[in-house]
């Protein structure tokens, strides 16, 4: 009974700092720019402690925000009781792409990591196709009990993530060196280890968990320093796409095409050539050409369907020449075009308007490339201004 009383207010008080730690947290978060997964597998609750040390150690960095994630394992599966570390959420594979740096924790197993730990690592095939991890900083600590093999076990993790590409933090000289060499400690060079075997001593003990915290710290560093390349690696991306979009030269386009824009036909009415709304600019023209409409009539009789393809390309030039005119005198001050409505001239039995509009629109990407592209609609009509076989309604964006 007495044990049951001691071991429900431990069970409290663990709870009280779990929380702790995630307020710790998100105050944090508010100021926060790089993120570091600390992902771990536990049966004790061993590599748990020593995960929210590493986890410490990584929100001492400034800017720096802990995760803490643990992986499935197979106690969920047998249905027995969770534990205090079953509040933790689990990680899925696929979201180790997202942070700037890993540690990764789990017991030692004959001196190996925990197949809880190689099975979650083994789901990780597609992020190794794609080279997610690569360059991303990882880290490793292990919840070891006598400690037989736990560098090994640790070394059975860096084979995994250096086929992964990604950067391996050790502790290093502080992993033997700055420990509290009067009692037995578990940690290594390679990454900070716990000696829960230990009898008659409380694990992780303060040096382990010291060391840790250290390696959280080390781990963030190496983090941020790959979340500054990224960016910069972003940025010169970004400049890179924005200087390597060829500027064509409308005005030499039309040269090399062999195109004279026409004189733009006056208006005869109580209307303007063009209107310029917001940066757009809305034109309508017929198929004038030097004061005369060419080739007026209904097509299919007697303006054959060429005829009409040159009418509407007349049409066309015509609006180019008003659009220049609203493009302040040059079209490389057009953005891109936007829309073309095209009416035809025909019977109601009609239906090859498309082919005939595909003049207008084919010139329009011919001369502006990419930004000539627009949507489009073509209709028929019973008559046209003049007899013209053809009127187009354009809309524009200027720069
Ligand atoms: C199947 C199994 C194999 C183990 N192998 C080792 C081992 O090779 N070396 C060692 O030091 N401890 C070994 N241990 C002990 C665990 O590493 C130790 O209990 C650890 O603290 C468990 O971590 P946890 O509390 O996070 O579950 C083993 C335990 C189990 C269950």
């Amino acid at each position: 009974m007495i044990l049951k009383l001691v071991k429900c207010f431990a069970l409290a008080l663990s709870l009280l700092s779990i929380n702790n730690l995630n307020a710790q947290t998100t105050m944090k978060n508010e100021s926060s720019n790089i993120r570091v997964l600390v992902l771990f597998n536990t049966t004790g609750g061993g590599t748990y402690k020593l995960a929210k040390a590493i986890a410490e150690g990584i929100e001492k960095f400034p800017g720096a925000k802990a995760i803490l994630k643990q992986i499935p394992h197979f106690k969920e599966k047998t249905g027995k009781e969770p534990q205090l570390y079953d509040s933790v959420p689990y990680a899925s594979p696929s979201e180790l792409a997202e942070y700037d740096g890993i540690a990764f924790g789990s017991p030692v197993h004959f001196g190996n990591m925990s197949t809880d730990m190689r099975y979650f690592l083994d789901q990780t095939i597609d992020l190794w196709t794609n080279h997610k991890l690569e360059g991303k900083p990882a880290s490793v600590f292990m919840s070891a009990g006598s400690g037989a093999g736990r560098e090994a076990a640790i070394l059975s993790f860096w084979n995994t993530l250096a086929i992964h590409g990604m950067i391996l933090v050790p502790t290093g000289i502080k992993g033997t060196g700055e420990i509290d060499k009067t009692i037995p400690q578990g940690n290594t060079a390679f990454g900070t280890t716990s000696l829960a075997g230990m009898p008659g001593s409380e694990r992780p003990s303060k040096g382990e968990l010291h060391i840790a915290n250290l390696q959280g710290y080390a781990l963030a560093k190496a983090a941020k320093g790959y979340n500054a390349v990224q960016t910069t690696l972003g940025n010169i991306n970004n400049n890179m796409t924005t200087q390597e979009t060829p500027k064509t030269d409308i005005e030499a386009r039309l040269k090399e095409l062999n195109i004279t824009l026409p004189n733009a036909p006056q208006p005869v009415g109580n209307y303007k050539l063009f209107k310029i709304s917001g940066n757009q600019v809305f034109i309508n023209q017929v198929a004038l050409k030097d004061g005369k409409i060419e080739h007026p009539g209904m097509i299919g009789n007697p303006v054959t369907e060429e005829q009409a393809k040159e009418a509407t390309r007349q049409t066309l030039l015509n609006i180019l020449s008003i659009l220049k005119q609203a493009a302040a005198g040059d079209l490389n001050n057009v953005k891109q075009a936007v829309q073309l409505t095209g009416f035809f001239y025909t019977d109601e039995k009609y239906t090859k308007h498309a082919v005939i509009m595909n003049e207008a629109s084919n010139l329009l990407v011919e001369i502006f490339g990419e930004s000539g592209m627009h949507t489009r609609a073509t209709i028929g009509a019973a008559s046209l201004p003049l007899s013209s076989s053809v009127e187009i309604q354009a809309v524009f964006e200027l720069k």
